[in-house]
């Protein structure tokens, strides 16, 4: 896993930088994903399962003055990576770390060697879409109903790397 130092801090803002997810994280980001998942939320249990999944899966968090403000990870599998989430927390949003994270996650995904990078993301997602579409990524497919019980559609996303 490469690390970028930091995560385009802004003028007067505390800096921002990546580092890799541990065990010690898990409480903090079943926290974060209630408040920003909510019905998709990744409980605890989820969260030792994906950190059980490494190497193939990678994560790392976010950080603003030691307290984790957001993570991603990607799946390594062949040609083909998959972007496994990312999020960034309420307080912490509109200010490049969504962007950053997203450098990272095509980064780990070039550096495992896939070729294409997917996602899924809700069809009502402004922010997340605009974070994709800026990043290169184009619409593939339409998963129909795919959110429940929200009965939302999920949008499939592609990056060529
Ligand atoms: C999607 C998310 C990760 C973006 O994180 P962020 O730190 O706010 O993103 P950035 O500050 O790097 O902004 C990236 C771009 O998105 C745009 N953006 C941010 N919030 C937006 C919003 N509510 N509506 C439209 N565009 C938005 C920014 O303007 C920026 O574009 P710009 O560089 O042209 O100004 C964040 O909104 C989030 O965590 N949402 C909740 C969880 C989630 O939905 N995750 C994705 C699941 S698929």
């Amino acid at each position: 896993m490469t690390l970028p130092q930091t995560a385009q801090p802004e003028t007067g803002q505390p800096s921002t930088a990546l580092r890799e997810m541990t065990w010690r994280d898990i409480p903090v980001l079943a926290l974060l994903e209630l408040k920003l998942f909510a019905d998709d939320a990744w409980s605890e249990q989820t969260w030792w399962a994906e950190l059980a999944g490494r190497p193939r899966r990678a994560y790392v968090v976010s950080e603003i003055g030691g307290a984790v403000v957001g993570y991603a990870g990607v799946d390594h599998g062949g040609e083909v990576a998959d972007v496994m989430t990312i999020a960034v927390a309420s307080a912490a949003q509109s200010r490049g770390l969504g962007a950053a994270l997203m450098d990272w996650l095509i980064a780990e995904a070039r550096r495992g060697g896939a070729r294409n990078l997917m996602l899924e993301v809700r069809a009502d997602n402004d922010a997340a879409q605009w974070l994709y579409s800026k990043a290169g990524f184009v619409m593939t497919t339409v998963r129909r109903r795919y959110y429940q019980p929200a009965d939302v559609d999920a949008q499939i996303m592609r990056l060529t790397l």
